[in-house]
């Protein structure tokens, strides 16, 4: 059950009578509607009347409203003003530019600008590769999207999807020093979109592709990889395998199985499932099943994109025909990237021993991970308010740190495996249990465990 959370915090001004009781009053008419409060300020006090701020965690934005009716209600209480506080977070955006240098004087300003900077310029123009050293290049990342499949809000634009872009940049810098730009493209037409970041690569390190639908997505990823010097990485694809594999890894290990024993099946074949079941692949599984909507994925389908031909001919060795329960059958892990709700206990029970459940959809995974728990050794989700959260933020600072550091002009899957089992082996023996198969995201060794991993797999590729 959801508990309120401070997606949903509000800080509402109100007077109220200065008696004995009022802060009771209060926080009781808070309470008794199910808000959490989390802050109470006095701000202001006279003879006849207090200023108050009570900050508080609500469900949604109706809840945060039956909480402000509730105080008003009460006697002698006006309510002055009540401030969003995930809006006030984004006015005026939340990243911004700032200079590395201090320009005083005038001899700062001609060796940061002209005339100095014309002989930085021409070294680059008669090495390019200088870029790299002697620009931001050196250390800067576009996230790019056209607004199409953000986050659970389907197809919003571009304009829309910035703030979600302004957010993955303040990540980027926060927990790896990567200097990262949104750039939200006002097209949704596969050549535009790889024109378009041809166009502006000479500035960047490395493209981060985001929330960029399926299947389109596919083909923008492969055809800038073509085409660019630089590593382009869609997160939505490869930053959940990453952290998917990784968290397979250690759930194996508290079940004490090997993956070449373990038939896997894996839910939803869009942009998080497809890269996942790829990455999976590399670890040579005893069989991935896919499912999508339209049930197990199996060559004699005739629905099937180029994308879901690849993986039926990869996978399902045993020609497994019929629907996701009948998949789950005497299955060993359950990956879910797809819907909610779609199975429950009475499934889990058909798997094998010890069976693990990722049930990753969002907001609502594919089985409410209580009724997972009933029978499954280990249980992830995407949600932070449970155990063992895949969350991508264990992988994308440290895989561009990494693919910066190594000046990498391109990224393979040998990189994924490695920053996999970085995130993998940042759990170490004495901590891993089926409660704790990922790092905290706030773990401070993550970033650098997995940024010393991809260096060294690009040093190793010579890529
Ligand atoms: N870290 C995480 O926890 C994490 C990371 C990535 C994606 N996700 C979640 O995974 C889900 C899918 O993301 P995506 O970007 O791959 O989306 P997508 O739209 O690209 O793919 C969705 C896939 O789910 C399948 N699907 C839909 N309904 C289904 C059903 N009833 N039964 C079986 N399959 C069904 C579709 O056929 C499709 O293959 C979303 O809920 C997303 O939030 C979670």
């Amino acid at each position: 059950m959801p508990v309120p959370g401070p997606g949903y915090s509000i800080t509402i001004r109100l007077e109220a009578p200065p008696s004995a009781s009022a802060a009771g009053d209060l926080t009781g008419a808070v309470g008794r509607v199910g808000g959490v409060i989390t802050a109470f300020d006095v701000v202001e006090s006279h003879t006849d009347r207090i200023v108050v701020d009570i900050t508080c965690n609500a469900l949604s934005a109706n809840h945060a409203q039956d909480i402000q009716d509730g105080l008003a209600a009460l006697p002698g209480v006006t309510v002055r003003k009540v401030s969003d506080r995930t809006f006030l977070v984004h006015l005026g955006g939340k990243i911004e530019v700032n200079a590395k240098i201090a320009i005083r004087n005038r001899d700062d300003l001609s060796r940061a600008y002209t005339p100095g900077v014309a002989r930085v310029c021409q070294a680059i123009a008669s090495n390019p590769e200088d870029a790299r050293r002697l620009t931001i290049k050196r250390n800067t990342v576009a996230v790019v999207t056209d607004g199409s499949a953000v986050l659970g809000l389907g197809n919003i634009g571009p304009a829309a999807a910035l703030p979600v872009m302004e957010g993955k940049a303040a990540l980027f810098k926060k927990f790896a020093g990567v200097d990262a730009w949104p750039v939200c493209l006002d097209t949704q037409d596969t050549d535009e979109i790889i024109r378009a970041v041809e166009l502006i690569a000479p500035s960047y390190g490395g493209i981060n592709l985001e929330d960029i639908a399926a299947p389109r997505c596919f083909e923008i990823e492969a055809r800038l990889r073509e085409k660019l010097d630089i590593p382009v990485f869609h997160d939505d694809q490869h930053g959940t395998a990453i952290v998917v594999v990784g968290a397979l890894r250690n759930a194996l290990r508290v079940v004490n199985k090997n993956i070449e024993d373990c038939r896997i099946v894996v839910c939803g074949v869009g942009a998080a499932g497809s890269a996942i079941i790829r990455l999976l692949l590399k670890q040579q599984p005893a069989d991935v099943v896919a499912v999508d909507v339209g049930g197990v994925v199996h060559g004699g389908r005739d629905d099937l994109d180029p994308n879901r031909e690849w993986i039926a001919a990869n996978t399902n060795r045993n020609g497994l025909t019929g629907d996701l329960h009948k998949a789950l059958v005497d299955a060993d892990v359950f990956i879910g990237v797809s819907a909610p709700n779609l199975f429950g206990a009475d499934q889990v029970a058909t798997m094998t021993k010890d069976p693990i459940v990722f049930a990753l959809a969002n907001p609502d995974p594919e089985i409410d991970p209580l009724e997972a728990q009933r029978h499954a050794a280990v249980v992830a989700t995407g949600r932070s308010d449970y155990p063992n959260q895949i969350n991508n933020v264990l992988a994308f600072p440290g895989v561009f740190r990494g693919l910066l550091d190594a000046h990498a002009h391109k990224i393979t899957d040998d990189m994924l495996v490695a920053a996999a089992n970085a995130v993998a082996d940042v759990v170490d023996a004495e901590k891993l249990n089926a409660s704790f198969i990922v790092p905290s995201v706030f773990d401070p060794h993550v970033a650098p465990a997995v940024a010393e991993a991809v260096r060294a797999a690009v040093l190793q590729a010579g890529a």
